[in-house]
């Protein structure tokens, strides 16, 4: 059985007295939650959401990480530092990084066994653009996104492993993907993981994301494959946040 994870992934949002109030306000709003609760902070706001969630149910999670675990990187973060901080989660690959900043497959993965080597667990993205959904190619760019990005990685690993199935066209906009349409593509990132580990396939917990709200997670929640989400913009909203960790409370 797995358990359902929510992640709010902050994206550039937050002081650090920012984030420890919404820490504050969001401490009591999922203290009984079923799902894991995950927040994602910048960098800078990560000492003071570890503090403000200490002795909460709330994990922290960092939104990048650099492979190597020291050297002379000017403006990285390493896996050891983010350790130190109290982390427990690091989502790589976010389409942001990969739009952006010129994360690809390759870098996906060194930056996944940089995760495992000092035991962060990673949240992976992949998702297709509005073109290549459109061009028909959803389910092999997700599948090169899956096998390149773990690749090396055991099954041993992999069941700690948590994957972000976020459609790009999907992120900011307000657009959704149905239930059906995610099911369908996580449905099949699983039977690819399948193809790679086996039965841990089956333990695997995967996450949609894009304009997750309060009103349409429990349609998603509903999908068979479906473990949980990423959500951005309704994660820095408390009362948001919490209507979608508690999406079984109704
Ligand atoms: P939104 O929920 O704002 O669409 O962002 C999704 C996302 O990118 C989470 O990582």
């Amino acid at each position: 059985m797995r358990r359902p994870i929510v992640a709010g992934n902050w994206k550039m949002h937050n002081t650090t007295v920012e984030a420890r109030d919404l820490v504050t306000l969001l401490r009591p709003l999922v203290g009984t939650a079923r799902a894991e609760v995950v927040v994602c902070p910048p960098f800078t706001a990560i000492a003071a959401t570890v503090n403000a969630a200490s002795g909460s149910n709330i994990s922290v999670g960092a939104q990048d990480l650099f492979w190597e675990d020291k050297g002379a990187y000017t403006g990285e973060v390493s896996g050891p530092m983010l350790r130190d901080l109290g982390c427990r989660y690091v989502i790589i690959g976010h389409s942001e990084r990969r739009q952006y900043f010129g994360e690809t497959d390759a870098t996906v993965n060194k930056k996944l066994l940089a995760a495992y080597r000092n035991k962060l667990l990673p949240i992976v993205c992949v998702g297709e653009t509005l073109a290549e959904r459109e061009a028909g190619h959803t389910l092999e760019v997700v599948s090169r996104q899956v096998r390149e990005g773990l690749k090396g990685l055991e099954s041993g690993q992999a069941r700690d492993l948590v994957v972000a199935y976020e459609p790009v066209w999907a992120i900011g906009t307000g657009k959704t993907a149905t239930a059906a349409d995610a099911q369908e593509v996580i449905a099949f990132i699983r039977k690819t993981l399948g193809e790679m580990y086996g039965e841990t396939a089956a333990a695997i917990r995967i996450q949609y994301g894009g304009s997750v709200r309060p009103e349409n997670i429990a349609e998603l929640m509903a999908q068979p494959d479906i473990d949980g989400a990423l959500v951005g913009g309704a994660s820095l909203d408390a009362v948001s946040f919490a209507a979608i960790v508690n999406y079984d409370e109704k």
